[in-house]
């Protein structure tokens, strides 16, 4: 086993970069999942599972990290236009809860909210996460880390 897999495995809080980005590839891993899939009721399996670890993981975000960032110099601006992208997105990924795998609308949903949060992703790497480092030390990143999760495991458990 390589350091980063045994790393990942234990887990259950750390340094909240290191959390934040892991995250990021397992959803990006349920996306490529999904795009791949030929089979209609493994890929409502697989948005299930992408819907509920979405608003879990911007739960978490917006709980615990944005409130933080906008305490730095340059955090409020980036930490405004990314909860703007999270909200936008959280009304996507809420429609499409409600919507059947049958719908005209489904795959079109799917791709849109997968594009996007792509995007989303990609921005809080560029922007926010280097801000992250800068402001806090080891110690204030593992905090953070350790209330990431604790959000994390109750919004889990209150996300159908
Ligand atoms: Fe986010
Ligand atoms: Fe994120």
């Amino acid at each position: 086993m390589s350091t980063s897999e045994a790393s990942n495995k234990t887990e259950q809080g750390g340094d909240i970069v290191r959390l934040i980005v892991s995250e990021h590839n397992e959803v990006k891993e349920l996306f490529d999942k999904y795009l791949l899939s030929k089979n209609a009721s493994e890929q409502e399996k697989i948005v299930k599972k992408i819907i509920h670890d979405l608003l879990v993981h911007e739960t978490a975000e917006e709980e615990v990290v944005y409130p933080k960032l906008k305490s730095f110099p340059t955090g409020q601006e980036i930490a405004d236009s990314r909860i703007e992208e999270e909200k936008q997105a959280e009304t996507k990924l809420k429609e499409l809860q409600k919507m059947k795998a049958d719908d005209p609308n489904f795959s079109s949903t799917v791709e849109e909210i997968i594009r996007a949060v792509t995007e989303h992703s990609m921005e809080e790497e560029k922007q926010v996460l280097p801000l992250l480092r800068e402001h806090l030390d080891v110690e204030q990143r593992e905090e953070m880390g350790q209330k990431f999760m604790e959000v994390h495991n109750r919004a889990s458990s209150e996300i159908s």
